[in-house]
C-alpha cells in the first residue's frame, strides 16, 4: 500500500476523490485503521475527553500528545500521522516551534493547531523549518470558554465572511490542510472550493475534501451525549470494529456520510 503524504492528498482533491481521517490514540487501533487505508491517523487532543475523561480538551499537555503519538507511530502502517498541538502550546512562535518539534520527533508527519490569522507568523516559521501544518477553524474546542459552548460557528453573514477570510489567511501563511468543525455545509463547501489546500470536515457537510471523526464517536462508545454530526458505524455491524471502520471509509468515499441528518445549515 502507498504511503500517504501531502502530495497524495492534494492529488485526491484535484481528482475530487474523498479522503478519510480518524482520531487514533494507540498502536493497536493505528494498525487496524491505517491497515484498512484511512489516509490520516490523527492523535487529536480529543484524547483529553475520550481517553482521560475530562470535560474539555483544555487540560491536555504536550507530554500527553507526545506519549500517544509514539504509540500511534509504532502501529501505523502507511497513513499520514497528524498530531495536535494542545491548548497554549503555540501561543508564541517560539512555543510553537519547540512543541511542534517534539511532536515531529515523536513520529508526527504534520501538526495541527486551532485558530485564525493570528497564527500566520507561527505557521510561516514552522513551514519554513520543514514542519507541515494543518489549521483548524469553526468550532475550536480549545477556545470553549471563549465560545461559551460547543456551538455551530459561522451562521451569521459577518461570522461566515470572517471564517472565509481566516481560511484564506491561513492558506497564504502556509498551512497545507485545514479542518473545519461545526460550520454550515454551504459555508464549508464555499471554503473548500475557494482553497487550493485540502479541507477536512467534521460537522461541515459532505462537500469538504475529506472527513474526520473521533474514533470513539465512530464506534458509538463515547460516553454521554452523541454529537449530531457523528455516526455509530459499529452497532449492528456484523464485521465488528474492522467492519465499522471499513463502512466509515466506504461511506465517506461514496459521499453517503455525512448525510443530511449530520449537517448544520
Ligand atoms: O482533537 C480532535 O479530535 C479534533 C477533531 C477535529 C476530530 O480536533
Amino acid at each position: 500500500m502507498k504511503t500517504i503524504r501531502l502530495p497524495h492528498l492534494f492529488d485526491m482533491k484535484q481528482k475530487r476523490e474523498k479522503f478519510c481521517c480518524l482520531t487514533v490514540y494507540d498502536a493497536s487501533f493505528a494498525n487496524i485503521i491505517s491497515g484498512l487505508g484511512v489516509e490520516i491517523v490523527f492523535v487529536g487532543d480529543s484524547l483529553g475527553m475520550v481517553i482521560q475523561g475530562h470535560d474539555s480538551t483544555v487540560p491536555v499537555t504536550v507530554d500527553d500528545i507526545v506519549y500517544h503519538t509514539k504509540q500511534v507511530a509504532r502501529g501505523n502502517q502507511n497513513s499520514m500521522l497528524m498530531s495536535d498541538l494542545p491548548f497554549m502550546s503555540y501561543s508564541t512562535t517560539e512555543q510553537a516551534l519547540h512543541n511542534a518539534a517534539r511532536l515531529m520527533a515523536a513520529g508526527a508527519h504534520i501538526v495541527k493547531l486551532e485558530g485564525g490569522a493570528w497564527l500566520a507568523p507561527a505557521v510561516q516559521a514552522l513551514t519554513e523549518r520543514g514542519i507541515p501544518v494543518c489549521g483548524h477553524l469553526g468550532l475550536t474546542p480549545q477556545s470553549i470558554h471563549m465560545l461559551g459552548g460547543y456551538k455551530v460557528q459561522g451562521r451569521e453573514q459577518t461570522a461566515a465572511q470572517l471564517l472565509k477570510d481566516e481560511a484564506v489567511a491561513l492558506q497564504e501563511a502556509g498551512v497545507q490542510l485545514l479542518v473545519l468543525e461545526c460550520v454550515p455545509s454551504q459555508l464549508a463547501k464555499d471554503i473548500s472550493e475557494t482553497l487550493r489546500i485540502p479541507v477536512i470536515g467534521i460537522g461541515a457537510g459532505k462537500d469538504t475534501d475529506g472527513q474526520v471523526l473521533v474514533l470513539h464517536d465512530a464506534l458509538g462508545i463515547t460516553p454521554g451525549r452523541k454529537p449530531k454530526f457523528s455516526k455509530d458505524f459499529l452497532t449492528g455491524n456484523p464485521a465488528g470494529v474492522n467492519g465499522a471502520i471499513q463502512q466509515f471509509i466506504d461511506e465517506v468515499k461514496s459521499s453517503s456520510f455525512p448525510a443530511a441528518e449530520h449537517e448544520f445549515v
